[in-house]
C-alpha cells in the first residue's frame, strides 16, 4: 500500500533523503537518539515509490542476474519500502549492503534493540526459505512496539506471524 505523500516525513539522514511513514519516522528519531545518533548510524534507504524499485531491480538483473535480483531484491510492486515502513540502517564507518555490515558494533546494537522502538530485522539469517529473500543485515521494517517485542521473542519473521 503506497503512503499518502503527506504521511511522508523526512529522517535526518546523509546526502541522500530518507522518507518514511510518519509513525515509523518518529520512532526512527528515538533510534537515533538512543545511540546519541547522528554519527554512529545512518539510514540509506527509506520510501522508495514504485518506480524507483522498478530501476533497482532492472540495474540488478543487468549487473548480477537474475538469480541474485530474486533474492535480494523485492519485485517492483512488491517492495515493503514502497510502504515507507521499511528503512536500510547501515554503520557510518560501513555503509556497504554485504555480509560485512552485521559484524559492526552498531548494527549488532541495532539487531538488539531495534524492536524497542517498534523495528524488526525482516530478513534474518536462517529464514531465507520462509522471506524468499537472501540474509540483509541492514533491511528493518516498522511494526510497532508491541509486534516487534513479540517477534523478535519468539523469532517469528513478518511472513511466519501473517500464515499464523
Ligand atoms: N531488498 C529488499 C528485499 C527490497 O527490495 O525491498
Ligand atoms: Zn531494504
Amino acid at each position: 500500500e503506497e503512503p499518502a505523500a503527506e504521511d511522508l516525513a523526512s529522517v535526518r539522514s546523509g546526502q541522500t533523503e530518507v522518507r518514511l511513514h510518519q509513525r515509523a519516522k518518529v520512532m526512527l528519531d528515538q533510534l537515533l537518539a538512543a545511540v546519541d545518533g547522528a554519527g554512529t548510524i545512518i539510514p540509506v534507504s527509506g520510501y522508495r515509490p514504485q518506480t524507483e524499485q522498478q530501476a533497482i531491480w532492472d540495474d540488478t538483473l543487468a549487473e548480477h542476474g537474475s538469480a541474485f535480483t530474486e533474492t535480494y531484491v523485492a519485485r517492483p510492486g512488491c517492495s515493503e519500502h514502497e510502504t515507507g515502513l521499511a528503512v536500510d540502517i547501515v554503520a557510518t564507518d560501513n555503509q556497504r549492503l554485504d555480509d560485512t555490515q552485521e559484524q559492526t558494533p552498531e548494527t549488532i546494537w541495532l539487531h538488539e534493540n531495534c524492536w524497542r522502538f517498534g523495528f524488526i530485522l525482516r530478513y534474518p539469517a536462517g529464514k531465507e526459505d520462509v522471506t524468499g529473500i537472501d540474509y540483509e543485515s541492514w533491511h528493518y521494517r516498522y511494526v510497532g512496539i508491541e509486534a516487534a517485542r513479540y517477534l523478535t521473542e519468539q523469532q517469528l519473521t513478518l511472513d511466519e506471524f501473517w500464515a499464523s
